[in-house]
């Protein structure tokens, strides 16, 4: 049973995470979207929201699994039994944190894997920061999120106006 961890904080997730995530579908038995409680960006949606936007979102694949965490990643790849850390690679710019990010993770759980998936070109300019600001700055973000996220951006945004 080959177990892949899709971690990040996904404030909120995007249409190019849901695609990489269909994607790490269709290739591991199972796919566990990790969803980070203790990172460095201090995020807009708290744990249980940002876990509750991803499960509505993903609820379509069957062997995906969403999970809040707020331990090490290494650790908590351990104890669901991941081989296989998956993380997405937009551009040359992601490759520097991601190499970090990899090597850390490689000294604190050297079974783990980190794998990297690119995005289509269409999703490849997309962050939950630009979504966030085109949305707090009333624009359309319906092409660049699932329906749930708009929902929870625009009524975020409009009890702040
Ligand atoms: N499509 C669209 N956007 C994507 C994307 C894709 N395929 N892949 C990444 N992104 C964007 C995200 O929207 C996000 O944008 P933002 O910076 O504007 O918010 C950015 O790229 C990366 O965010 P995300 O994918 O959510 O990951 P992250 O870098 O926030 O995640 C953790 C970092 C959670 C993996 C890391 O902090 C962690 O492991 N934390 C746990 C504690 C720990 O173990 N720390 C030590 C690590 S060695």
């Amino acid at each position: 049973m080959m177990i892949a961890v899709y971690p990040g904080t996904f404030d909120p997730i995007t249409n190019g995470h849901v695609h990489v995530v269909e994607r790490a579908a269709r290739i591991f038995d199972r796919v566990v979207v990790g969803v980070a409680g203790s990172t460095h960006k201090q995020p807009m949606f708290d744990l249980e929201t940002r876990v509750r936007l991803a499960s509505e979102t993903l609820e379509h694949l069957d062997n995906v699994e969403i999970r809040g965490f707020h331990t090490l990643l290494a650790n908590f790849a351990q104890a669901i039994g991941a081989r296989v850390l998956l993380r997405g690679l937009r551009a040359v710019a992601d490759y520097e944190y991601e190499l970090q990010l990899a090597n850390m993770n490689r000294q604190l759980a050297p079974e783990l894997e980190s794998l990297f998936l690119t995005p289509v070109e269409h999703y490849s300019f997309i962050s939950s920061s630009l979504v966030k600001e085109v949305a707090r700055l009333n624009g359309a973000v319906e092409s660049f999120v699932p329906a749930p996220v708009a929902t929870a951006l625009r009524h975020y945004y409009e009890a702040r106006r």
